[in-house]
Formats: structure tokens, sequence, C-alpha cells
């Protein structure tokens, strides 16, 4: 069974990736008179290396997240590694794009355009005294006679790189935030199966205490923000009721805002998942909400343990 098997491959946790030594290699075997330009780039973060890590193997952000990127085709999904066809912004351009993690906090990410150019890039999530960082190296590969395209290749990345860690922010900041404050999430152990899970992979903080918030000044249909113990919701005036709607996602812990609702329902920005409202009515039943309970007594909103009467 095994005859068959490249030794330039490697097991990991009973799947097999190319060697990084013995990349140039295959490639030299793949493309007669191959030309090989390597690159680099790197991009200081404040995320901690598995929040990095995460990061890449959501592929569920981009379209929403990054204005390069327009949509995919997803082919396979696997706890090691993931197949898409992907098409950048609206050209009608679809690339193969295959991501492996091969290594601890390392990818590698392999794009093909046209046929003729095959671009490998090994990304990392790298931590050091001084805190946490992508690098990304890249190997441009193609026939000799390509190899003008090599340096535009090469700038193009540069920029995209530049681009999509910028747009990250965003995701990694709100992840530091939000661990400061005691939140965890199911996808603390990132692989590309959670992290493309679409389900409430956020585990909140236990409450503190229990809590009330005046809404008598709520207008009617107006929508509010409001924080309570490490928690946030947005209340919209419904009658002498309330909507209710999570302000910080369940999903995995965007933050949501009153521009976000949308009739009756709230659109997160950061996948694009559609949460209804929970109404709440006086001395109604609770609903349950980021993890607390949540009843109105008159014009008093009540935040307690969930369970708790
Ligand atoms: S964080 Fe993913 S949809 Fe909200
Ligand atoms: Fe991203």
């Amino acid at each position: 069974m095994r005859s068959f098997f490249d030794p330039a491959l490697v097991e990991r946790w009973g799947v097999a990736f190319i060697r990084e030594d013995k990349i140039d290699e295959a490639l030299g075997r793949l493309i007669p008179n191959v030309r090989i330009t390597k690159g680099h780039y790197k991009y200081p973060a404040r995320a901690e290396q598995r929040d990095l890590v995460w990061n890449h193997m959501d592929q569920n952000h981009r379209p929403h997240i990054h204005r390069t990127y327009g949509d995919a085709m997803r082919l396979h999904i696997g706890a090691e590694s993931a197949f898409s066809l992907t098409r950048f912004g609206n050209w009608p351009f679809v690339v193969p794009v295959f991501d492996a993690y091969y290594k601890d906090n390392g990818f590698y990410q392999v794009v093909c355009l046209f046929g003729l150019v095959v671009i490998v890039n090994f990304i990392e999530a790298r931590s050091t005294e001084q805190g946490t960082h992508m690098e990304i190296d890249w190997a441009i590969a193609s026939h000799r006679l390509l190899r003008f395209l090599h340096p535009m290749l090469d700038r193009r990345l540069q920029r995209l790189n530049d681009v999509q860690n910028a747009e990250d922010e965003v995701m990694r900041e709100q992840r530091v935030a939000l661990r400061a404050s005691g939140y965890r999430f199911v996808t603390d152990r990132p692989d590309f199966v959670n992290s493309n899970a679409i389900g409430n992979n956020v585990v909140y903080p236990p409450l503190t205490d229990a809590h009330s918030l005046s809404v008598g000044d709520l207008r009617e249909g107006e929508v509010r923000r409001v924080e309570i113990d490490r928690r946030a919701y947005l209340l919209r005036r419904a009658g002498d009721g309330l909507h209710v709607w999570p302000a910080i996602c369940p999903h995995e812990g965007a933050v949501i805002g009153p521009e976000h609702v949308k009739g009756n329902s709230i659109k997160c920005p950061w996948h694009g998942l559609e949460f209804g409202l929970r109404p709440l009515r006086p001395g109604g039943a609770p609903v349950t909400v980021c993890g607390a309970s949540l009843t109105l007594d008159g014009t008093t909103l009540l935040i307690c343990t969930a369970g708790t009467p």
C-alpha cells in the first residue's frame, strides 16, 4: 500500500504533506525549464497565535471582510486542509486554492494561474518576545519564458497581504478584547472544520451578578446598544415590550450595532449570519441571549444567569 508513497511527503496526524525543503525540487520536476522567484512579507499582529491560525482557517469571513475577494466554491474542508475554487473581486477569473495546515501554526496555500503559473505561499503565525506576527514567504514558479510575470505577481502578493492583513485587524483586535474580558471560543483549538462551522462558537464569561437596567426612556422603534457585565445587547422599544438581539455575535464575537438591524433581523458584518429578534413582554417569559436570561419587569430589564428564576 505504501509502495507509491512519495518520500518527499511527511506524515502529520495521519495525513501527509510535502516537505518544505522539497518544494523547489518538486516544482522543477513538474515544470520544464522552471524559473522560481521567492518573496517575503511580514505583518505584526496583536492577537494570539491561535487566533491568527483561526483567522486564516476561517474562510467564511473572506467575502464579507475582504474587498479583494469575490466568492468561492468549496470542494473540500477537512481538519487539516481545504480546497476551493476562488473568484477574486468580480472578475470572471477563478483560481484553484489549496490550503494545508502542514505544521504547527503554519500553512501552505497553493494557487495555480491559468495552468501556467504556480504560487506556493508559506504562511506562518509566529510568536516572539516582541509579540505575534504573520510571516509569509512565497515561491512563484513558471516556465522561464513567463518569468517576466514574476515581478508583477510579487508586487501583487505584497499588496494583497498588506490589504488583507489590515482588513483582518478588526477581527483579531476584537478577539484580543473579548479574551481580555473572559471570553473563550470553541475555536480555541482551531481546525478548518470548526473554523468554518456556522454555530455558536463564543463561550461567554459567567455573569458576576444579577443586573437591572431601566429602559423607560427608550422611544418607540429606537434601537439602543447596551453593555451589561461583559455582554452587549441591542434593544428596540415595541409598544410596552422590547425586541432583543445579541450585540456580540454568538458565532465568533463580532461587534453588532444598531446599523446592522434590518427589519426584524440583524446581519452580522463578519460572516453575514442573520439573527431574528427575541421579543420580551412585561412580566412575560424570559429569553436567553448571550448566555444570560433576560426578563422585563415594567420598564426595567433584568439580567441574570440563564436558568436562574
Ligand atoms: S461573528 Fe460570524 S456571523 Fe457574526
Ligand atoms: Fe482574512
